[in-house]
This record gives structure tokens, sequence and C-alpha cells, in this order.
């Protein structure tokens, strides 16, 4: 696709199979524009460059506010996500608890390096946060996270460890039996699928990511909705998160 951008003729022109002209300042122009900036912010490591209270949280700060606000509104109990890392998405979740009064968050990872584990556990927010070290659709990992919720608390789960495909459709088979209703299990990264011709993406990214296994698993739980939560606020024209999210977000009804 070929995007051209006339800041005098204030248009947006866009040949791909055919030829389109868009206002500049049109929703539809702001779309593509973004999923531009987001290819090529990833390209640049741009989600690789931000902090939580001190700890490098991997996320695009849309998705961060997003997120925030689904928290706000669900409130759970317990917010499980696999994907540690170097903690900074486990810190901003239980800073948002910690402000709200209520919630905590058990983490999940494969390897939590000695340096990352150290600096986690001696952050101001370590008293709601619990490290489990392992895989995170190993049975005995899946029944030590299930043995962290409490009967009658609301849980949450974000999936942000291994992108493939089946790890996903593994992790929504393991863990979508703790979400309680109204809350969500999320699919994070499904921006993969648009950024298998990069130069740090891959081939198979077009169908092996996170997205086609949320779509496959809400076609075949009905108890599931995958949808894009509603925004709290809103007083512009758009409507769709700008995000590495897409096709993440499956509610439990
Ligand atoms: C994208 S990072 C997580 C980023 C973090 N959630 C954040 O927002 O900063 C992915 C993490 O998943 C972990 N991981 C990869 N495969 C895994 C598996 N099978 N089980 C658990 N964790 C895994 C990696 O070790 C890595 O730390």
């Amino acid at each position: 696709m070929k995007l051209e951008i006339d800041t005098h003729a204030n248009t947006l022109t866009v040949t791909d199979t055919d030829r389109q002209v868009l206002p500049l300042d049109s929703d539809a122009a702001f779309e593509l524009m973004s999923q531009q900036w987001l290819v090529q912010g990833w390209n640049r490591k741009y989600p690789y460059s931000f902090a939580w209270m001190g700890r490098p949280i991997i996320q695009l700060p849309e998705d961060i506010v997003r997120t925030q606000e689904v928290l706000y509104r669900v409130k759970p109990d317990v917010l499980i996500e696999t994907g540690v890392a170097h903690g900074g998405s486990l810190v901003l979740y239980a800073s948002l608890f910690k402000a709200m009064g209520k919630g905590r968050v058990v983490g999940v990872d494969i390897e939590i390096r000695p340096h990352n584990r150290k600096a986690i556990e001696a952050h101001e927010m370590a008293p709601l946060i619990t490290l489990i070290e392992g895989n995170s659709v190993a049975p005995d990992i899946v029944a030590q996270v299930a043995s962290h919720v409490r009967a009658g608390e609301s849980v949450m789960v974000i999936l942000d460890s291994n992108h493939t495909k089946q790890h996903v459709a593994d992790e929504l088979a393991a863990y979508h039996g703790l979400v309680t209703p109204g809350s969500y299990i999320v699919a994070t990264d499904g921006s993969m699928q648009w950024l298998a011709d990069s130069p740090r993406g891959q081939k198979d990214w077009t169908w092996n990511n996170p997205s086609e296994a949320a779509r496959e698993f809400a076609a075949a739980h009905p108890g599931f909705v995958l949808e894009q939560p509603a925004w709290p606020f809103n007083e512009s024209t758009l409507t769709k998160n700008i995000t590495h999210w897409p096709e993440a977000w499956l509610r439990k009804v």
C-alpha cells in the first residue's frame, strides 16, 4: 500500500488495488496513519521505551490507559498476568489496585531473572504482587496460580507471554475458567498480524498470532464475547483503539 500525505492539499492518498483520496482530517485518514505509526513504532521498539514506577513496561501508552479504564470499571479482586519480563505491567496493575483500595496481582513467567525478581520484590507495590516462575500452561503452574484465588473472588486474566497461536490457545483453555462474569481474559499483542513483513517480524505471524487464538476461542465458547471494551469518555469522533491488542478482549458474559 502507498500512502501519500499532502499537508498543503490536506489529503491522504491511498493507493492499493485502487486509489482513494481522503481528507487528511478524516477519521479514516487518522486510522490509516495511526496504523502506520503503530507498525513503524514497533520497528523502532517504541513500546520498549517506557517505565511504570521505575520498572520497564513493554506496552503502548494507549494500551496502558485502556487497561486502566477496564480495571477501574471491573475492579477485580485478582488480576493474573502471564509474561512478567521486568515487572512493569505487574507494578502498573498493583499501583492501580493500591489506589483503588482493592485487588492484587499474580504474575507468571517461564524465567524471572534474578535482577528482575529482586527489583519487583523490593518495590513499593511488592505486597500486592505474587510471582510464580514456570511455563504458564504447565498443569502444576496453572494449579499454583488458581490456588491464589479464593472462593467468590472476581478475576481478570491478561495473557502476555509466548504469543504463538497455539500457546495463547492453550493459555485460554487453562485460565478462562477462572474469569468471572463481566470480567475479561485478554490475548494481547495480536498486532503481530500486521508486523509479519517488518524487519523484526516473522512470515507466519499473519496467522500465528494471539488474535487468531482469541477468535477461535470465542467461536467455540459462547460464554465469551470478543469485543473492544467501551470507552468511558469520548468527545472525539473516533471509536477504535490504536492498539497492539486488536481482537484481544474476551468478556465473560
Ligand atoms: C512481552 S514480555 C511480557 C511483558 C510484560 N507483561 C510487560 O508488560 O512489561 C513476555 C514474557 O513472557 C515470558 N514467557 C515466554 N514464554 C512463556 C511461557 N511459556 N510461560 C510463561 N512465560 C513465558 C518471557 O520470559 C517474557 O518475560
